[in-house]
C-alpha cells in the first residue's frame, strides 16, 4: 500500500466500493502506520458522507469518469470530504490531493484533480444550493426511502444520527468494582464520563480513546461496549443453575456479560458459525477471568453441536442488515443492499426455528437485532409466533424505546446515547 495518506485511503475507499472486505478489516492491516489515525478518519468520514459527496462530484464532472469507481474517483471524494469538513487551509487540502495521484500512478489527473477542487472551494454554495434535499441525509436512496416509510415521523433524525460519530461507551465489568468507583478510577487517569441512563453498567466518556491505554481494561475492569447490547442480561431474567445458550455469540459482547451478571449459570454456551470471530470471545472472556463452553458451528445445524439437554435461556443476536449502528460503521451503506434484506430475513427464520425446540419449556429466548428494520425485527418475530404453536410473545416494559407490535425498538441515538437495537422475548408454553 502506498505511503501516501490520502492514497491509502482511495485505495480502501475503492476496495468497499468492490465490496472486497470491510473498513474495520482495512484499516486493522494498516493500523502499524503512522498515519493509521488519519487514514481511519478520511476513510470514515468519506463513507459517512459518500452519497452526499457523490451528489456533489456528479454536479462538478462535466461527464462522469470512466472508472466509475476506481481509486481517482475514490480520490476526488476524498478531496471534497476534507473541503468540507477538515479545519487545514483549502489551499493544503487540495495540494496534498493533488499530490496522491502521482502514488496512485495516475499522475495524468493531478491537472483534474486540481480543477474539480478548485471549482467547489470557489462554488461551494451555489453548487450545494443546487443539491437535491434528499442528498444531504447521505444514504442509499433505497434505505432513506425505507426508513421514510418505515419510521415516518423518526427518519430525518435516524439518518441525522446515523451521519454523527457515535460517543464511546464502557461496560463497567461489575463483579470487580462498582459503576461509581470505576468512574472515579478513570477520573484519577484525566478520563472523565457519566452514567449510561439505561443500563446500570454503561459508562459514556466525554472523549473516546484507545481503551487497551485506559486504566483498568487489561485486568478486565470494563469491556468497551454501547448501551443498547448493555440491556440484554437484565431482559433475560437470568438466575442461578440456568443453562444459556448465546447462539450467535462472537466476539463475545453479550456472552461475557451474560457471565459477568450471573456468576452462578450451570453453563453458558457461547456458539458462532465463524471460527476466526470466535477466536475473540476466547480472548474476551479471557482478559475478563470468565468461561464458557465456546462451540464453532452452524446454529441452524443442531445436529452438529446441540448435546440434547435443553437451556432456560437463549440469545439469538441475529446477523442483520446492522442499520442502528451505521454510525460506528458507515461503510454499511456503501455494502448493504436492498436485496441482502430479504436473504438477511431468512436468514433469522431458520435460526429462530432451529433454535426453539433447544428451548425447555417455560424457557425465554431473546431475539436480537442492530437493524433499524421492521422486516428483521417485529415482522420476523410476528411470522414465527404465528408458525409456532408453543411460542408466547412477553412484551418489554421499559421507559427506553419504541414499542412495536412485537418487541421494542431503540432508534439510532445522538453522541449521547444508544446504537439502534431490537429486542423481542418470547416464552415456551411450560406444556402439560
Ligand atoms: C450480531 S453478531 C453477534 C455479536 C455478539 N452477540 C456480541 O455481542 O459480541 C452476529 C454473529 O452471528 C454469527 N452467525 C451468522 N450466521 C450464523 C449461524 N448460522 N450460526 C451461528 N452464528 C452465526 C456471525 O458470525 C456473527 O458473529
Amino acid at each position: 500500500m502506498t505511503a501516501n495518506s490520502r492514497a491509502a485511503a482511495a485505495e480502501i475507499l475503492h476496495k468497499l466500493l468492490q465490496c472486497e472486505g470491510s473498513l474495520t478489516g482495512h484499516l486493522n492491516n494498516i493500523r502499524d502506520r503512522d498515519d493509521a489515525a488519519f487514514v481511519q478518519e478520511l476513510c470514515f468520514g468519506c463513507c459517512r458522507w459518500f452519497h452526499l459527496l457523490q451528489a456533489i462530484l456528479a454536479q462538478l464532472l462535466k461527464k462522469p469518469l470512466k472508472g466509475q469507481h476506481d481509486e481517482l474517483h475514490c480520490l476526488l471524494l476524498l478531496g471534497l470530504y476534507q473541503l468540507r469538513e477538515s479545519s487545514k487551509a483549502d489551499y493544503a487540502i487540495i495540494n496534498e490531493t493533488v499530490s496522491a495521484c502521482d502514488q496512485l500512478g495516475k499522475a495524468w489527473a493531478r491537472g483534474l484533480v486540481n480543477g474539480v477542487l478548485r471549482n467547489y472551494q470557489r462554488n461551494r454554495q451555489d453548487i450545494d444550493s443546487k443539491l437535491p434535499e434528499s442528498a444531504f441525509y447521505s444514504h442509499p436512496a433505497w434505505l432513506r426511502k425505507t426508513l421514510q416509510q418505515q419510521w415516518p415521523e423518526q427518519a430525518s433524525q435516524i439518518m441525522a444520527n446515523a451521519n454523527r460519530r457515535p460517543p464511546m461507551t464502557l461496560r463497567c465489568n461489575s463483579t470487580r468494582q462498582s459503576r461509581i468507583d470505576l468512574l472515579r478510577r478513570l477520573e484519577q487517569g484525566n478520563v472523565s464520563g457519566r452514567p449510561g441512563q439505561w443500563a446500570e453498567t454503561a459508562i459514556y466518556l466525554d472523549q473516546a480513546s484507545n481503551a487497551e491505554a485506559l486504566p483498568g481494561f487489561a485486568e478486565g475492569a470494563f469491556s468497551v461496549q454501547d448501551e443498547a447490547s448493555q440491556l440484554v442480561p437484565d431482559l433475560l431474567q437470568l438466575a442461578a443453575g440456568q443453562r444459556a445458550l448465546d447462539a450467535c455469540a462472537a466476539p463475545g459482547g453479550k456472552a461475557s456479560h451474560i457471565l459477568e451478571s450471573e456468576q452462578s449459570l450451570s453453563e453458558l454456551v457461547a456458539l458462532d458459525s465463524d471460527a476466526r470471530r470466535a477466536e475473540r470471545i476466547g480472548e474476551n472472556l479471557q482478559r475478563l477471568q470468565l468461561s464458557a463452553s465456546i462451540k464453532v458451528a452452524d446454529a441452524r445445524d443442531t445436529g452438529a453441536w446441540w448435546d440434547g439437554r435443553g437451556f432456560d435461556r437463549i440469545l439469538l443476536d441475529a446477523p442483520c442488515s446492522a442499520t442502528g449502528v451505521i454510525r460506528r460503521h458507515p461503510d454499511i451503506k456503501l455494502l448493504r443492499q436492498r436485496d441482502d434484506i430479504g436473504r438477511l430475513q431468512q436468514l433469522q427464520a431458520q435460526l429462530l426455528d432451529a433454535l426453539w425446540p433447544c428451548l425447555n419449556p417455560g424457557g425465554l429466548l431473546l431475539y436480537t437485532t442492530c437493524s433499524l428494520l421492521r422486516q428483521e425485527n417485529e415482522i420476523s418475530v410476528g411470522n414465527f409466533l404465528e408458525r409456532c404453536e408453543d411460542a408466547k410473545y412477553e412484551g418489554i416494559a421499559a421507559d427506553w424505546g419504541v414499542e412495536c407490535a412485537y418487541g421494542r425498538q431503540l432508534l439510532t441515538g445522538d453522541e449521547t446515547g444508544p446504537d439502534g437495537f431490537y429486542f423481542a422475548l418470547l416464552r415456551k408454553d411450560q406444556g402439560r
